[in-house]
């Protein structure tokens, strides 16, 4: 009979099965984030960024998923705005963690954040990294092709093309399994779920629509990013739009 792969892990992975992780080793704390290495473009500050008020219980009852959207663009308010609610920071401990909109497990943030942007006033087609510490985004490439890449990525669903942009969360697993060993690996998916529901709530809270989607092919996503699939790898991904 095939092993069963799921069954292995959740064993592997409890408490008794655990070696030493690195931290109690005395490893040093990896990086709070990703270093920057290329052009950087500011967002506006997540202070000046006014939504009207809403009511919780209504939006998180509106919320569904919404696969079809208007051919509005987003502005760079509203992006900033999304980004600061999915992972946004409030607090930096120097060098030992962050403390931002989202929950993490102990506090270890190991999610990097990108936006493809397809229809974003004031941004190229292309790829972005969220810089979550210092609220900007970083470019990382510039292509007019990219939406067409990413639906082919995420198995050809053809309303991936309609979204104004798409969301990509990746893991760098070492930042959490520092600290939890193998045992952290089921935190990277727990946090991914996590931000994803703050992006639905808040684009329901601005009128825009997303859809979460986990059916993607991770080679060919961790390739788009320019990530190793190892020790960074695509975890989420989420189209966005203004609804119809
Ligand atoms: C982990 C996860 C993965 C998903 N992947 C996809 C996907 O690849 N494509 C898609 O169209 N919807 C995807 N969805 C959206 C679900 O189909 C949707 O949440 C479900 O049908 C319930 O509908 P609702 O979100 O409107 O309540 C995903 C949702 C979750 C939570």
């Amino acid at each position: 009979m095939k092993e069963n792969i799921g069954v292995d892990f959740l064993e592997r992975t409890k408490y008794r099965n655990l070696d030493v992780p690195a931290q109690s080793l005395g490893y040093p704390n990896p990086p709070l984030q990703k270093p920057v290495k290329n052009q950087t473009i500011e967002l506006p500050s997540p202070s000046l960024i006014s939504i009207e008020d809403c009511n919780v219980r209504e939006i998180i009852e509106a919320r569904s998923s919404v696969r079809s959207y208007s051919d509005e663009h987003i502005n760079l308010e509203e992006l900033s705005y999304l980004l600061w609610c999915i992972q946004g920071v409030k607090k930096v401990v120097s060098g030992i963690a962050s403390f931002r909109n989202v929950p993490s497990a102990g506090a270890r943030h190991a999610l990097e954040t990108y936006i493809i942007s397809n229809r974003v006033q004031g941004l190229d087609k292309g790829i972005y990294r969220f810089i979550a510490i210092g609220h900007k985004l970083e470019v990382i490439e510039i292509d007019n092709n990219v939406v067409r890449e990413v639906k082919k990525a995420c198995l050809n669903q053809e309303f991936v093309t309609e979204s104004a942009l798409v969301v990509v969360w990746s893991a760098v697993p070492y930042r959490m399994t520092w600290r939890y060993g193998d045992r952290g690996y089921r935190y990277l998916f727990l946090d991914a779920g996590h931000s994803c529901q703050n992006l639905y709530l808040s684009s329901e809270s601005i009128g825009y629509g997303v859809c979460a989607i986990a059916a993607f092919s991770d080679e060919n996503m961790n390739e788009l990013i320019g990530i190793d699939g190892k020790d960074e790898f695509v975890i989420y991904v989420s189209a966005v739009g203004k609804k119809n």
